[in-house]
C-alpha cells in the first residue's frame, strides 16, 4: 500500500505538505541541528526542513524504495539525504540526531514501541523525538467519509477502517512516549484544510492504490468501485452539482525529550 511515489503524492502527499509546517512549529529546529525524518515518505516534511530551517543535516528514512527514490530526486541536496530502512532497526549510531520526527508513520508500524526505542537511541541526550498521526475517528473528514461509505456497502470493510488503527485516539501517543521514558511529554491536536477543485479531484487519488484506502479500492470489482464512488460523491456533495470542496483534517502530535542517562534511554546498545 506504500509503493508508488507519484500516487502517494496525489493521494496523501498534498495533505502531508499542509500538516508539515504546523508539525515543525510544534517541535522546532534550531540552527546547526541534525534532524531525522523517520517514515519520510515522498519527502514533504524533509523539503520543509530543508527550505525553512538552518538544520545542518536532514536525513529521511523510509521502508518504501520508490518513495525514497522520489524524495532523493526531488528534495535531496548537500544538506538532505534519504535512505531505505526500517524504523525499528536503524543503522545510525546512538545519539546522532538532535530532533527526530515521524509524520504519519507510527500507526503503520507493527510494534511501534520498537520504533520509538530506536528514535530514542539515535537521539542525543536532551534531544527531542516527535510524532504525528491522523485523528481518523472524526478529525480526518476525507477518510472518515470514505470508510463510512465503504462499510455501508460492505460491512467486512470495517476491519480495515483506519479509525481502528493503533495510536490514533486522544492521549495514545503521549502514553506511549511516557511508557518509553521520554521527559517533558507534550501533546496537542493540529488542524488543516485541503481544497479540492471538484469531486474527481477527491476520488481519482483513491484509484492510485496507495495507503489502506487506496489498497481497498484496488481490490474492488468495477461495479463495487462505482458504487463506492457514487456514495462518496453523494456524501460530500449531496444531490447537487459538482463543485469545489474543502475538507478538514486533524492530527494528534506528541513530543518528548530524551534523558541523559544512556542506560535509562530504553534503546538498543550502539552498533
Ligand atoms: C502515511 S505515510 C507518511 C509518509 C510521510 N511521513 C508523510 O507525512 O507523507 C507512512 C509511511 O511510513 C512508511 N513506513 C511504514 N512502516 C515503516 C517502517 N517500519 N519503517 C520505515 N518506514 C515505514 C511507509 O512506507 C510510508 O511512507
Amino acid at each position: 500500500m506504500f509503493s508508488k511515489a507519484d500516487g502517494y503524492e496525489r493521494f496523501m502527499g498534498r495533505w502531508s505538505r499542509l500538516l508539515a509546517p504546523q508539525f515543525l512549529s510544534f517541535v522546532g529546529v534550531a540552527p546547526g541541528e541534525m534532524v531525522l525524518d523517520l517514515g519520510c515518505g515522498t519527502g514533504a516534511l524533509a523539503a520543509l526542513l530543508r527550505d525553512t530551517t538552518q538544520a545542518e543535516c536532514i536525513v529521511g528514512v523510509d521502508q518504501a524504495p520508490d518513495y525514497v527514490g522520489y524524495a532523493r530526486q526531488k528534495v535531496g541536496d548537500t544538506r538532505t539525504r534519504f535512505a531505505v530502512g526500517d524504523a525499528r532497526d536503524l543503522s545510525f549510531p546512538e545519539a546522532t540526531f538532535d530532533k527526530v520526527f515521524s509524520s504519519l508513520l507510527l500507526n503503520f508500524v507493527s510494534q511501534p514501541s520498537l520504533a520509538v526505542r530506536e528514535m530514542v537511541r539515535v537521539t542525543k541526550p536532551s534531544g527531542v523525538i516527535a510524532a504525528a498521526v491522523w485523528d481518523y475517528s472524526d478529525g480526518m473528514e476525507l477518510l472518515r467519509a470514505f470508510w463510512d461509505e465503504a462499510v455501508a456497502l460492505n460491512p467486512a470493510a470495517e476491519a480495515l477502517d483506519e479509525a481502528r488503527m493503533q495510536l490514533c485516539r486522544r492521549g495514545e501517543l503521549a502514553s506511549l512516549w511516557r511508557q518509553e521514558g521520554l521527559n517533558e511529554v507534550c501533546d496537542d491536536q493540529l488542524s488543516i484544510s485541503l481544497e479540492f477543485s471538484n469531486f474527481s479531484d477527491v476520488w481519482a487519488p483513491f484509484l492510485l492504490g496507495q495507503g489502506p484506502a487506496g489498497a481497498y479500492v484496488a481490490g474492488l470489482r468495477s461495479d463495487a468501485k462505482a458504487a463506492l464512488e457514487s456514495r462518496l460523491r453523494r456524501r460530500l456533495l449531496g444531490a447537487g452539482p459538482d463543485k469545489p470542496l474543502t475538507l478538514r483534517a486533524k492530527a494528534w502530535v506528541v513530543k518528548g525529550s530524551v534523558g541523559f542517562m544512556v542506560g535509562h534511554r530504553g534503546g538498543r546498545s550502539a552498533r
